[in-house]
């Protein structure tokens, strides 16, 4: 870094994926053009997220502005961003997102031969009040040369060649789990590109925050309450700090980052909880898992669920590895 502030040699996340690319024999480049297209989705969505206020993209969609254009709302230009940019990249042969009922289709001629399961802009709620919210992608491969239909979006967590997720927050970053590591992309809004800002990220083995929406208690089941307790009892250690953004990008990134546990488990009135397998659980359960942490749904790793359906639900309990391994003895205990 030069006393100016600009680093004439910074690891871009571009930069970064080519080198990624470069390690593996044989490699067609179609990942490194894949990711590109996200990053530029990305970049455009943080652009619009910052100025969504001026640009009037708050709110309900339907709306026209005064030159009778439609107003879009955030959530849906941030899917068109993904979509648009993900089919034009010609690496992609079906894409999820979480709002689109059904699988989205490619043509045949931009078809290429990765499948990626999205959540555009997660944390609705929090769009209109400012505070952090983020986009979030699983890819996969197609394993076969058959026309793209909707077994091809229902693998397992297994099968993920790499995941990651954009936080809005008071900055906005990339976090990529790619191979055998996570790392953070900070984006430099003054030129526009991912700096490498957190190399390797690990997740610490125990932290000292839980996440959890306590206004739900009066649903949780036994075992989720008497692990909560547990936390605030100072009888059984130091209590924890509560943290609960209601983002999951931004609960998810503190849990990496601090360590810790954050949870969205099933309750009376969401038997299998809120959060959704394949665009939510899944990527988010890839990159905890690559960083060292653990993600479950309460009985077996996230990444070992096999999909039924587009949006199916599931519980999760995610972070640093110790914690995870609390919480899941405290339910084997409950099933006895
Ligand atoms: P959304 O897809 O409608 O934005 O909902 C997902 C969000 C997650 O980001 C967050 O973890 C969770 O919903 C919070 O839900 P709750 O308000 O029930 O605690
Ligand atoms: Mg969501």
């Amino acid at each position: 870094m030069s006393k100016h502030g600009f680093d004439s040699n910074a690891v871009t996340l571009t930069r970064f994926v080519l080198s990624e690319q470069s390690k593996v024999p044989n490699a067609t480049g179609e990942l490194t053009q894949l990711l590109n297209s996200i990053q530029t989705a990305v970049k455009v969505i943080s652009s619009a997220v910052r100025r969504a206020g001026i640009t009037k993209l708050f709110g309900i969609a339907g709306e026209t502005n005064v030159q009778g254009e439609e107003v879009k709302k955030l959530d849906v230009l941030a899917n068109d961003l993904f979509i648009n940019m993900l089919k034009s990249s010609y690496t992609v042969a079906l894409l999820i997102s979480e709002e689109n009922e059904t699988v989205i289709e490619v043509e045949t001629e931009q078809r290429g031969k990765y499948i990626v399961a999205f959540d555009p802009l997660d944390g609705s709620s929090n769009i209109d009040c400012l505070v952090s919210i983020g986009s979030i992608f699983a890819i996969m491969k197609k394993e076969d040369n058959s026309i793209p239909n909707i077994k091809d979006a229902l693998q397992p967590g297994t099968k993920v060649v790499a995941s990651g997720y954009a936080l809005y927050g008071s900055a906005t970053m990339m976090v990529l789990a790619l191979g055998n590591s996570v790392n953070g992309f900070m984006l430099d809004p003054s030129f526009g590109e991912f700096i490498l800002t957190d190399k390797d990220m690990r997740i610490p083995s125990r932290g000292k925050i839980y996440a959890i929406n306590e206004g739900y208690t009066h649903e949780w089941d036994a075992a989720v309450k008497e692990y909560v307790d547990n936390k605030k009892d100072p009888a059984k250690g130091k209590p924890y700090n509560a943290r609960y953004v209601g983002s999951m990008v931004a609960d998810v990134h503190r849990t990496i980052k601090y360590g810790g546990i954050f949870i969205y488990p099933a309750t009376k009135s969401s038997p299998n909880g809120k959060l959704r397998l394949l665009y939510e659980c899944i990527p988010m359960a890839h990159i905890i898992e690559t960083a060292g942490g653990l993600a479950t749904n309460g009985k077996i790793p996230i990444l070992q669920v096999q999909p039924t359906g587009l949006h199916q639900r599931s519980p999760i309990f995610l972070g640093s590895k110790e914690d995870v391994e609390d919480v899941l003895a405290v339910i084997k205990k409950h099933e006895l």
